[in-house]
């Protein structure tokens, strides 16, 4: 079985007010990509990164240390432009396809392993936590409670097999359907998804806070 991964690291990261983008914001000296990248090299024979177009080469000097084959690409306009173009720099050997975020690098290598073992028995496999919040909809100014015992909250990486997961991309694409991850193309296109447990480490990098708790964290492991 051959395993190659998409890192999606392609987004701008505004909302961390840096002048760099999101993936590349350091973390005990490391940028974010980095740690994402060597997390799944521990499970892969490939990891693809895509990247800002204007920032290649920072990227490449970013995983160059990475201890795995890694190839970095441009990414497109949308998180799922930027993994249909990772997935064109995929191996074409590759069985099973992990799609993680870079802004997730702190997830544990276990869940990887978790979503790999349950893609046994499926065509994509993505983490999910239970949902602690109260969720309500708010749009058109109508107040609507969600059923939290009925909600989980998804996270990557997302283990997919490779033929499955090209399909509902390409699929997607000529729809002109946008998913805010890979497994609802998947579920969108009648393919069999399962879920697995994910890790609350796994929390996205978005605020300028998230990337002060890991700091923290990694000092005190
Ligand atoms: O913006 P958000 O945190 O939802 O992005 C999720 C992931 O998708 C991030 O790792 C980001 O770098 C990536 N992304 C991308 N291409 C885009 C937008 C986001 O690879 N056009």
């Amino acid at each position: 079985m051959t395993v190659a991964a998409v890192v999606t690291a392609a987004g701008s990261g505004t909302r961390l007010g840096l002048d760099v983008p999101k993936a590349l914001a350091p973390v005990g000296g490391i940028p974010l990509v980095a740690w994402a990248a060597s997390s799944l090299a521990a499970v892969c024979e490939q990891v693809v990164v895509t990247a800002p177009a204007e920032h290649l080469d920072a990227f490449r000097d970013a995983v160059a240390h990475v201890a795995a084959d890694v190839v970095v690409v441009a990414g497109g306009e949308t998180r799922q432009r930027s993994v249909a173009l990772g997935l064109a720099a995929v191996r074409p050997d590759a069985d099973e396809i992990l799609v993680h975020d870079a802004a997730r690098a702190f997830m544990p290598v276990a869940v990887s392993g978790r979503a790999l073992a349950a893609l046994e028995d499926a065509d994509g496999v993505i983490p999910v936590l239970p949902v602690v919040d109260t969720i309500v909809t708010t749009s058109d100014g109508a107040l609507g409670y969600l059923d939290r015992a009925s909600l989980g909250a998804v996270q990557t990486p997302q283990a997919f097999r490779a033929t499955e997961l090209r399909d509902a991309h390409a699929r997607a694409e000529a729809d002109g359907f946008e998913g805010t991850d890979d497994g609802s193309l998947l579920v969108r296109y009648g393919y069999r998804v399962v879920t697995c447990d994910g890790d609350v480490e796994g929390r996205k990098v978005t605020y300028p806070e998230d990337l002060d708790h890991f700091e923290q964290r990694i000092a005190t492991p």
